[in-house]
């Protein structure tokens, strides 16, 4: 869907320009750049066309061996789950949705939040994930379907949440348009996804890091910095979103292990493996003495146990306008 279809942004546009006033004109499209001075931002980053990492998870057969993954993430994210929570202002009651809810763990304490009189419901288009989470939790309600398509009626939520989701999906924005679709007027629509581009690993030259990581996490992932490309479309749609940064729990050496043990490519394994390395100096965004001493120090870290893996999460959230703006 072109951007310029998209009606369901129910906020008061911002008008930046007498062109974006028109009512022809994209709602989201930045001021065309002139043929001669085309955009060339992060020229020493190429952006590569495959991603696997967000291939694998918006796949819609996500096996069950990613269950591993997930609980593992999980118990990093535990700080920016609660706080997510908390943002959605429930209480004893309200009625949430989980989107591409995975195992169903994140449903499971949304019931404990809103008590018996709530209603809590997870959504995934993996069939696989959906029977897990069934099997999990029994009294909860689980539903295999898109974001992209929620079988859900308009203004049916008081909240919903999608986490670590939205960063894999070819057009974000539309899902989070459907997830605004079935939220109540007055309620809360939230996404919380890692901050891809910031991930940093103690002893790495941090700078060389840096490099590597924005490559890594653009090649494997759709939408690398999901969070700011999304608060950048809300904030320019006429919405004030709410946006907090948490830490995810640091990686530490013993988790790390277990992590590269799995041999995973769908592990945290992934961003810094050898493969990855090898892919970031064909592409010349590091040099091969630059990997072989990022391979070092991430082999020191581990044998004398101070490596540290630190990643950020961003929540970005909106309240749901009353009426259509
Ligand atoms: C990285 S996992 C995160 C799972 C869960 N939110 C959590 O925090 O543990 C992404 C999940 O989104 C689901 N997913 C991906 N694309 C989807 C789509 N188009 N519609 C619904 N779910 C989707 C995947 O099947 C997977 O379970």
């Amino acid at each position: 869907m072109a951007r310029s279809d998209r009606r369901w942004w129910p906020f008061g546009r911002k008008s930046t320009s007498t062109a974006d006033a028109a009512p022809t004109t994209s709602v989201a499209s930045p001021t065309p750049t002139p043929a001669s001075a085309p955009v060339t931002r992060d020229p020493l980053i190429p952006r590569p066309p495959e991603n696997p990492f967000s291939a694998f998870w918006a796949s819609g057969r996500v096996p069950t061996r990613a269950n591993e993954f997930l609980n593992m993430a999980a118990r990093a994210s535990a700080l920016g789950k609660e706080r997510s929570f908390q943002v959605l202002q429930l209480r004893e009651g309200s009625s949430v949705l989980d989107v591409g809810c995975g195992n169903g763990r994140d449903v499971a304490r949304l019931m404990e939040l809103v008590g018996p009189t709530g209603e809590v419901w997870g959504v995934d288009n993996s069939a696989v994930m959906i029977n897990e989470a069934k099997a999990a939790y029994p009294r909860a309600l689980f539903v295999e379907g898109d974001v992209n398509r929620l079988p859900f009626k308009d203004n049916f939520f008081d909240a919903v949440r999608a986490e670590r989701v939205l960063m894999h999906l070819d057009d974000p924005f539309h899902a989070f348009a459907e997830m605004l679709r079935v939220t109540k007027p007055g309620g809360m629509v939230l996404s919380m996804d890692a901050d891809c581009e910031n991930y940093y690993i103690h002893p790495c030259d941090p700078v060389v890091f840096q490099r590597f990581i924005s490559y890594t996490s653009r090649r494997i992932l759709k939408h690398s910095r999901l969070s700011l490309e999304l608060y950048d479309e809300l904030v320019k749609q006429g919405a004030q979103p709410i946006i907090e940064l948490t830490a995810a729990l640091p990686g530490t050496a013993e988790t790390l292990r277990a992590d590269m043990a799995t041999q995973s490519p769908i592990s945290a394994y992934a961003f810094f493996n050898p493969a990855a390395r090898l892919h970031a100096v064909q592409a010349g965004v590091i040099t091969e003495a630059e990997s072989e001493e990022m391979a070092r120090d991430i082999q020191k870290g581990l044998d004398d146990g101070t490596i540290l893996f630190l990643q950020n999460q961003i929540i970005v959230a909106i309240q749901k306008p009353e009426s259509e703006g």
